[in-house]
């Protein structure tokens, strides 16, 4: 059975305070639902700590936005998955456009990312996504079958099993356009089928697979009724609060 996940991704907004007060909205505003959704927050790291003891006794799930592939030593700044796990995260954003692009972050470290997360019992919502340019010239498919692969190179199914992907299309990531509901039904079922054909049939039927990419309360209950979108990872919509919880309830 495939898990419906709505995920919120802060980025780089909320510091305590304002953390404070937007999970106190999406308590209150959770508070009756009756969803069997699962909904996790990954706000920064300097928020985690705040956000995991309110959430501690609610539905809501919590999730950082990276870990470093290493499990400690000197790497000055970063945050190890043991780190994030003894915060109360259960998830972990990796692979993330902004990361690829921004930081430069390879298939290859993505990968190590991965299997540091899972080592440590911590969630991979895993990310690929093409550019624009590369939808422009038909290579959409090559693109997000080498993200796939080479994320997950070298893993058996077991390991797996905690697996999250999210297709975010990065020209749809803080743009407002979002891909239409058919054309990212098309990349899921993609992104279903490699998975079948290179691991295993059940393991892709049984995987939950994200749309990202300028998810609003007005397009969300078109994309989330495609047979292969299995939840949202949302940006800008997530910080506030109503429309974070309207999402959800269209999930
Ligand atoms: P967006 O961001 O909803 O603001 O487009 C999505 C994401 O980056 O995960």
């Amino acid at each position: 059975m495939r898990i419906k996940v709505i995920a919120g991704n802060w980025k780089m907004n909320n510091d305590p305070n304002e953390t404070r007060d937007l999970i106190s909205k999406l308590l209150a505003g959770l508070k009756n639902l009756n969803s069997t959704c699962e909904v996790v927050i990954c706000p920064p790291y300097t928020s985690l700590s705040e956000a995991s003891s309110m959430i501690k006794d609610s539905k809501i799930r919590l999730g950082a936005q990276n870990i470093h592939e290493e499990e400690n030593g000197a790497f000055t700044g970063e945050v190890s998955a043991k780190m994030l796990l003894n915060t109360g995260c259960e998830y972990v954003i990796i692979g993330h456009s902004e990361r690829r692009t921004i930081y430069k972050e390879s298939d290859a470290l993505i990968n190590k990312k991965i299997k540091r997360a899972l080592k440590n019992n911590l969630k991979p919502i895993f990310c690929v996504g093409e550019l624009l340019e590369e939808r422009e010239k038909n290579i959409t498919e090559q693109v997000i079958k080498s993200q796939v692969l080479k994320g997950l190179q070298d893993f058996s199914l077991n390991d797996l099993k905690d697996l999250i992907i999210a297709y975010e299309p990065v020209w749809a990531i803080g743009t407002g356009k979002t891909a239409t509901p058919q054309q990212a039904e098309e990349v899921h079922l993609f992104i279903r089928t490699l998975l079948a054909d290179n691991l295993s049939s059940e393991f892709a039927e049984n995987l939950s697979i994200l749309y990202g990419g300028s998810v609003k309360p007005d397009n969300s209950k078109e994309l989330l009724s495609q047979k292969n979108i299995d939840g949202a990872l949302v940006g800008g919509a997530c910080l506030n609060a109503d429309s974070f919880i309207s999402i959800i309830k269209s999930a």
